[in-house]
């Protein structure tokens, strides 16, 4: 990878052999691209950080990549991008690696062998979302409290360098931002749940106040709310929870 690289697909490429967290770098390089170009590759991040306040593990060897994007117009609309980028994902994961057993698992993880391979973490930033996104190449860190054991891609017989991944990755979101801004949810939807994994299966929700639910995933709504059906009948519409399978 070259740093300041133009990609055939309009990515302006920052490399950066060491920074806290490559959200935090974007976040500090706002003024000098709004959005929709500039992306930002570490080899290693000091203070990476997961979803909900969570430690992201970086050493050296795995991919570390942030990007601005256009904000949609309503909050709920911009939600939608973690499907975005978790499609654009496991499609640059499945161009790679062809043979690995790839699902995605509500909201935003992709799972390789019913294991944690990546990433995504969304934060705004006035006009923009800034997206962030991990895969582990080559290390497996232990992470705090995590949901599922992690794995990588070396430990599934691969051997797919960051300069390889980030600009396969990079062409793969442009395409499904392009399909989602011309169609929404509704041409992302369908690409999601052809991956997904457990749909139809038993699983528990945690909710952010610590309520855990039981059900049967029945499907994804049009919002990205994962539909549960509980024991009562009801069908409960999920928009935010860790979860957890009874078949992993
Ligand atoms: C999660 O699964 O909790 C999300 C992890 C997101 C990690 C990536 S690595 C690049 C970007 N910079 C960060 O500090 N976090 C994201």
């Amino acid at each position: 990878l070259i740093s300041g690289e133009a990609l055939p697909h309009g990515w302006r490429l920052v490399v950066l052999s060491e920074v806290d967290s490559t959200n935090d770098e974007l976040r500090r390089r706002a003024s000098e691209e709004p959005f929709d170009g500039l992306a930002v590759v570490a080899e290693r991040q000091t203070a990476g950080r997961g979803r909900r306040g969570r430690v992201w593990a970086s050493p050296r060897g795995n991919l570390y990549l942030s990007l601005r994007l256009r904000q949609a117009d309503s909050l709920a609309e911009t939600a939608l991008l973690s499907f975005v980028s978790a499609v654009a994902l496991a499609d640059a994961i499945a161009e790679l690696a062809p043979q690995v057993p790839l699902a995605l698992k509500w909201p935003n993880d992709v799972l390789v062998a019913g294991c944690k391979v990546s990433g995504i973490l969304l934060e705004s930033d006035g006009p923009a979302i800034i997206v962030g996104i991990g895969v582990n190449l080559t290390e497996a860190p232990e992470a705090t409290q995590a949901l599922y054991p992690p794995t990588s891609l070396r430990q599934q017989g691969l051997t797919i360098t960051v300069a390889e991944f980030a600009p396969v990755f990079l062409r793969h979101l442009s395409e499904m931002v392009a399909l989602w801004r011309r169609g929404g949810m509704a041409a992302i939807r369908p690409l999601w749940l052809a991956r997904a994994h457990g749909i139809g299966g038993r699983l528990i929700a945690r909710l952010q106040d610590g309520q855990e639910l039981v059900g049967v995933f029945e499907d994804l709504s049009p919002d990205g709310a994962l539909l549960l059906r509980l024991p009562t009948g009801e069908l409960r519409s999920i928009l935010a929870a860790d979860v957890f399978f009874e078949h992993q």
